[in-house]
């Protein structure tokens, strides 16, 4: 008996090598996870020790063997984090070129509880593409974790290393089963 399930779209940015927090954080709390990498996320993760802890292979492309049918894992929440600058401005367009982005496209079609928390730097995050990007996530109703009201604001460019210690993975998973718990059941999708 699990509380839900919870869906991680991992992006390549620092914090990446610490999504196992995430996933522990969600086991203690009886979630099971999943965890979906871009591809060039997959230098950052420890695969071995994500998978261990999930118990799922790490996703990053379409299975392409011949009669093997593609279905979106189930999902009653879906974390992206670390996201980057340009996963986001790619999500916000809608943008679909990796199995990671159709991945989360699909989700939140289906109206899955998102919670995006970025990573990027102040100079990344002052572009208009980004800001475009971020307002119109909220418009559907993405939950985009980030402002002073979040307490997770852009870093000086430059200080993202120091930065890392900081990702609020706790904060991210508290605000996606609030979410989740809005929901009503049975609306998430197994495939
Ligand atoms: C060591 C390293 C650190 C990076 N850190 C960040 C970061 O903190 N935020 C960000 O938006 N991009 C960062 N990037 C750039 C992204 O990895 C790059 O834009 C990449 O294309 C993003 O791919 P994805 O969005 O498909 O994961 C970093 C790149 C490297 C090599």
């Amino acid at each position: 008996m699990t509380d839900g399930h919870l869906h991680i779209v991992v992006c390549a940015a620092g914090p990446a090598a610490d999504v196992t927090q995430l996933i522990t954080t969600a086991t203690q709390q009886l979630w099971t996870t999943a965890v979906t990498a871009t591809p060039s996320a997959l230098d950052f993760i420890d695969i071995q020790a994500t998978e261990r802890l999930t118990g799922h292979p790490v996703r990053s492309t379409y299975r392409s063997f011949p009669g093997t049918r593609r279905s979106l894992p189930a999902a009653d929440a879906l974390i992206i984090a670390p996201a980057t600058y340009n996963s986001i401005n790619k999500i916000a367009l809608g943008i679909a070129d990796n199995y990671a982005m159709t991945t989360v496209a699909e989700l939140i079609g289906r109206q899955v509880p998102t919670v995006v928390v970025p990573f990027v730097n102040a100079a990344l995050a002052s572009r208009a593409p980004f800001q475009r990007a971020v307002a119109n996530l909220r418009d559907e109703r993405v939950r985009v974790f980030l402002g002073t009201d979040d307490g997770w604001e852009p870093h000086p460019p430059g200080s993202g290393d120091s930065r890392q210690k900081a990702f609020p993975w706790a904060a991210a998973f508290e605000e996606a089963t609030r979410l989740a718990g809005d929901v009503p059941a049975g609306r998430t999708d197994r495939g």
